[in-house]
């Protein structure tokens, strides 16, 4: 009998890693989470913790990685990845994507394995190009309050690639854009977990600015296929993936409304630094090289997503309108 395939993810008990560990335990692969949990959750990992291939490792990829055996792909989802968590943890998100990078691509290096970095659409900053393709440089301020994320995950990149220019290390990159689904976090502060939980509990909906502000919002099962694709995929230079549906943030509120049948009422907030105006994946390379698109439209992944929302909300005991 052939041993299966070793991947490892790194951030696996997060909400898109605990997805990814899903999806490869059931392609027929050995899954091993390594995760120091600072945003991760154990319950993440609830419905396969069990599962005969899978290990969990309490590990912090700030300090070195010793690893036996042998590992097939290493997959690094490893960050703060939400602007209220990299605001409080600003030093541990430049660690985590400087030498925690560093850390997982020598692993992958001394493995022979592949390796997928999960950067963001965040390297594009407050773009000047819309919508932004993978040939955009992007708009960053080096000591804005976001850069401790954006520069982190501009040098991740950048590590990355010359891993694979140097050492020939088999490197792919993926540009996440706003992603969304179950098993992520209620209170991250971003625009959709707090939508539908001010909405689901009858507060009042804040929205930034005016809410012109645009937003695209790619489901979770869409995002795991789309990383997949692009693990197996011979493509080194990194590709954007995301749902290109853009909505206006007033847009958006108005649609959780008519979805939750809530009686909230939408309130308008002053606009924080920073904020970027207009976010839009061009996905034509996912689409060319990958043959990757996004399948679930906004309504049908909220609707996945709502019962989610509803059972955190209970469990926590929260009053639900
Ligand atoms: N969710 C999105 O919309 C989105 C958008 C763009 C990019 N991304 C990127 O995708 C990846 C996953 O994002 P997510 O939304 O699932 O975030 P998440 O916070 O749910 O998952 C990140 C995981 O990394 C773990 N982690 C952080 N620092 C670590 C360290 N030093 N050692 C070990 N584990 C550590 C956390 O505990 C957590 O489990 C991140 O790299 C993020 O930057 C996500």
């Amino acid at each position: 009998m052939t041993e299966k395939k070793h991947i490892l993810v790194a951030g696996g008990a997060g909400f898109i890693g605990s997805h990814l560990c899903e999806y490869f335990l059931g392609q027929g692969y050995r899954v091993t989470c390594l995760d120091n949990l600072i945003t991760g959750r154990e319950e993440n990992l609830a419905s396969f913790k069990n599962h005969p291939d899978f290990s969990f490792v309490l590990k912090d990829v700030i300090s070195p990685i010793e690893w036996e055996g042998d590992i097939y792909a290493v997959l690094n989802l490893a960050s703060l990845a939400s602007p209220k968590e990299y605001y409080k943890y600003p030093i541990e998100t430049l660690k985590v994507g400087s030498i925690g990078t560093l850390n997982l691509l020598e692993l992958a290096k001394a493995k022979k394995a592949r390796y997928l970095l999960t950067s963001t659409s965040e390297v594009y900053g407050d773009p000047q190009v819309h919508p932004q393709r993978e040939d955009y440089w992007g708009n960053v301020n080096p000591i804005g309050p976001r850069s401790c994320y954006d520069e982190s995950k501009r040098f991740s990149e950048s590590l990355t690639i010359f891993f694979h220019r140097v050492h020939g290390v088999q490197t792919r990159i993926a540009r996440i854009f706003n992603t969304y689904g179950s098993r992520m976090r209620l209170d991250d502060g971003r625009a959709l977990p707090a939508f539908l939980t001010q909405a689901l509990t009858g507060k009042e909906v804040t929205v930034f600015g005016d809410g012109s502000q645009t937003r695209s919002f790619c489901f979770v099962g869409d995002m795991v296929e789309g990383l997949a694709k692009l693990l197996f995929s011979e493509e080194t230079t990194p590709i954007n993936l995301g749902n290109p549906d853009e909505i206006t943030l007033l847009q958006f509120a108005e649609m959780v409304l008519k979805m939750t049948q809530s009686k909230s009422r939408i309130v308008f907030q002053s606009l924080p630094e920073d904020d970027p105006r207009l976010r839009k994946p061009d996905i034509t390379k996912a689409g060319r090289v990958l043959g990757w698109h996004p399948k679930v439209a906004l309504e049908l992944g909220l609707q996945q997503t709502i019962p989610y929302f509803l059972s955190q909300l209970e469990q926590c005991g929260t009053k639900i309108v």
